[in-house]
């Protein structure tokens, strides 16, 4: 048996309709907060954590992630012959390679809900148990997806999904766990429901963008009907396996920004941007002005 967690499916087709119009031409995979694009933090938090293969399920109107990951010989030699050695340099250390790196790109070409999209990695995935990290859910501080393949296996954790406490009002956004047990770290549940209403949610225990899925997560998701909103729901399938694999929360230590919307985007933003000396000037500068002209 296979337990170690050797792949990351990175759904990435969505349409992105709440950055619109922005991302009518960009993928909001690619939006940055602050310099660098969503994409990118997934893709470094996945090879923190050792991952060997990516998968990417993506759309055919979204290439532009493709030539934003993979190396570009072409562009690297035209800056070299234009004396930019360093850039070139730089971007062939950030880029993914085919001759170096074990990445593969395949097609979700329908609306179907994010446990198709997983689904239709399956044919790319390496034995064992898969890791799905949604690149919306940005988790900075100690990489997660590390913590959670520690904590993988341990105990008998069986699936494996990030969890966080909400308010219950937001439970309509997350899929939520029942609770059965918790030693701390790890959520023991019993049951998952996808956007419960918050009047009827087993809990406010959410479930975010990163998940450690036993196997047979696949043929869970070959047998789901559609589930909320009408979509092949990924939380249906962890649902059924329940009381043949097991399901845990994993309470991460990083903290998390939604940055499928624009204030998490934004809260992210200015979280990086305090880290970083010529942008905590301009916060400070910003701050000054707002006392002013409250005072004003
Ligand atoms: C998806 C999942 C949901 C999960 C959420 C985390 O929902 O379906 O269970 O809680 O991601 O961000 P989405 O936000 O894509 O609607």
């Amino acid at each position: 048996m296979h337990t170690s967690v050797r792949t990351v499916i990175f759904p990435v087709a969505g349409m992105g309709t709440r950055f619109l119009p922005a991302t009518k031409a960009t993928p909001k995979e690619l939006l940055p907060v602050l310099d660098t694009p969503l994409i990118q933090y997934a893709i470094d938090e996945a090879q923190a954590a050792g991952i060997e293969r990516m998968v990417f399920v993506t759309h055919p109107s979204k290439h532009a992630i493709e030539r934003y990951v993979m190396d570009d010989a072409k562009l690297r030699s035209d800056l070299k012959s234009r004396g930019k050695i360093a850039l070139a340099d730089e971007l062939q250390d950030a880029a993914l390679s085919h001759r170096t790196d074990d990445v593969v790109f395949t097609i979700q070409d329908q609306p179907l809900g994010l446990g198709h999209a997983v689904l239709c990695a399956r044919d790319h995935v390496l034995p064992g148990p898969v890791a799905v990290v949604l690149p919306d859910d940005l988790i900075l501080g100690k990489g997660c997806l590390g913590e959670m393949i520690d904590a993988y296996g341990r105990d008998d954790s069986g699936h494996l999904v990030a969890a966080m406490t909400v308010a219950r009002e937001d439970t309509k956004k997350y899929g939520i766990l029942t609770p059965s047990g918790d030693n701390g770290s790890v959520l023991r549940a019993s049951g998952m429901v996808e956007k419960p209403d918050p009047a009827h949610a087993p809990s406010c225990e959410a479930v975010v963008g990163r998940y450690i899925l036993d196997a047979s997560i696949f043929d869970d998701l070959a047998s789901q009907t559609s589930g909320a909103g009408g979509e092949i729901q990924l939380t249906d399938a962890i649902a059924a396996g329940i009381s043949r694999v097991g399901l845990s929360g994993f309470r991460f230590s990083g903290t998390r920004f939604d940055c499928g919307s624009k204030a998490g985007m934004f809260r992210a933003t200015l979280n990086l941007a305090a880290r970083d000396g010529e942008c905590l000037e301009v916060l400070r500068e910003h701050a000054v002005a707002s006392h002013q002209t409250a005072a004003a």
